[in-house]
């Protein structure tokens, strides 16, 4: 890879104003992505964005600023994955079982190996891993061990990365190498939310985690519910991702109407939960979820990759539902939120193609893909005035992407004009490997050859 400039993305500390002048793509709703071929996003000093848009008028309106050249690059905001697994990070690619027979198999296991020592290890390298592949916000679910989780908000707070973590929550039905007793999961969850929940101004969260339904008693999803409201933390879980994982909850709760409806009565369902998978829902459950305002998790690579089934994505955003993407690691095999994108897109479009299907009115394309993979998910998130998108105001959380990298750099691409053919690119030959840098709030955070220290 040769760079156009000499040091793209260092900006002298005396600068008070910096602009990024670039191809700018900005998400603003499912179909409108704002486009500047000629573009630039000016950020203050406090990593906070001042503009996005042409890059003349903005040169003229920040007089004095420092302009860093990103000729033949995209800036688009930084993706968000609003579900995946850290612990499970070395267990991803194992293929060919079930929910239920995979988390046995290779899961649980996987997660009895989180030890403060494997988290040390493997905590760095995830968060560098999200960050290379342009990721600026992530909601990460670590296993029941109170320290091995601490070491991964360490490792968050080192890397610049935005995090939503949560220690899981296991009372019941789990091995007894991680089953923890309500009270000692309580105390562990409470603990942590106290240490982290809005460390670095907000930068970090906390995210009480009962895993799903199965595994935590109704004592246990109700006290974190409201363990969760006290301190103003994030509720994350899973609901409705396979048939037989549906028709046990159906078992362990016979007076509950519905799965989701376990949910509502511990008190989980709040505009700061996420759902992640939403397979199998009803009618009203759409509605319980909307009416509440949770956010949902939509892993599409995940849920064939556990041969779990298809989520009814434009039934959902039609229902009004607040929709991100996850890469659910290591359900989904890589955190690669390209790989996600386009995996919801064919998804959607073999839904639609399925015999007995209204066709094409429920397949997605490509802006709705991108749109949700950032300010999607940031909404999802309730991170929506934060993150998400490029408009004045947020924190300034980006990529620069070198269309010429596409496809492993054969040189082809890269010369389109116009964002029809620009996010269709993006989203069906983009990877890690066209992610030159990745800022958060401003700071650069990931640089793929220049410098592996962050800057400002
Ligand atoms: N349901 C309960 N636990 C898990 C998990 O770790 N991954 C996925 N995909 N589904 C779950
Ligand atoms: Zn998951």
């Amino acid at each position: 890879m040769t760079p156009v400039n000499e040091h793209p993305g260092e900006v002298p500390s005396s600068a008070r104003k910096s602009i990024f002048r670039a191809t700018i793509l900005n998400p603003l709703a499912p179909e409108r992505i704002e486009f500047f071929k000629d573009g630039a996003l000016a950020i203050d000093d406090g990593g906070t964005i001042l503009a996005a848009g042409e890059y003349r008028p903005i040169l003229r309106a920040h007089r004095g600023a420092k302009v860093v050249d990103l000729a033949g690059r995209l800036v688009i905001p930084g993706f968000v994955d609003a579900h995946t697994h850290l612990p499970q990070y070395p267990a991803a690619g194992l293929h060919g079982k079930q929910l239920l027979d995979w988390l046995d198999s290779f899961i649980y296991p996987a997660e009895r190996n989180f030890t403060p020592r494997a988290a040390a290890r493997l905590a760095p390298v995830f968060f560098a891993r999200l960050l290379s592949c342009g990721v600026t916000t992530a909601a990460v679910y670590c296993s029941v061990q109170k320290e091995s989780t601490r070491i991964a908000f360490r490792a968050a707070e080192r890397s610049g990365i935005r995090a939503i973590i949560g220690k899981a929550m296991m009372d019941r039905n789990v091995p007894r190498f991680l089953r923890e007793t309500t009270e000692q999961s309580l105390r562990a969850s409470e603990e942590l939310c106290r240490e982290w929940n809005g460390a670095d101004r907000g930068r970090l969260k906390y995210a009480f985690t009962p895993r799903y339904a199965p595994s935590c008693s109704a004592e246990l999803m109700r006290e974190a519910a409201r363990m969760a409201r006290a301190s103003g933390a994030y509720i994350q879980t899973h609901l409705a991702e396979n048939r037989a994982e549906v028709e046990w909850v159906r078992r362990l709760f016979p007076k509950a109407a519905s799965y989701t409806n376990v949910y509502e009565n511990a008190g989980m369902l709040t505009e700061r939960t996420v759902l992640a998978h939403c397979i199998y829902l009803g009618a009203r459950e759409r509605l319980l979820i909307a009416r509440n305002r949770c956010g949902v998790a939509h892993c599409p690579a995940s849920n064939l990759f556990l041969q779990s089934g298809m989520m009814p994505l434009r039934e959902m955003l039609d229902s009004g539902l607040r929709i991100g993407l996850g890469s659910d690691v290591a359900g989904g095999p890589t955190l690669d939120p390209f790989a996600t994108m386009r995996t919801a897109v064919y998804v959607a479009t073999a839904r639609a193609l399925a015999p007995g299907s209204r066709a094409r009115a429920r397949m997605i394309g490509v802006s709705t893909a991108f749109f949700l993979a950032t300010m999607g998910g940031a909404t999802a998130l309730g991170l929506e005035g934060v993150t998400g998108n490029l408009a004045p105001g947020k924190d300034a959380d980006f990529a620069v992407i070198n269309p010429k990298l596409f496809d492993g750099g054969c040189g082809v691409y890269g010369q389109a004009d116009n964002a029809e053919t620009i996010v269709s690119q993006l989203v069906f030959l983009g990877d890690e490997r066209a992610v030159e840098m990745t800022f958060v709030r401003g700071r650069r955070c990931y640089s793929a050859e220049w410098s592996e220290r962050p800057s400002r």
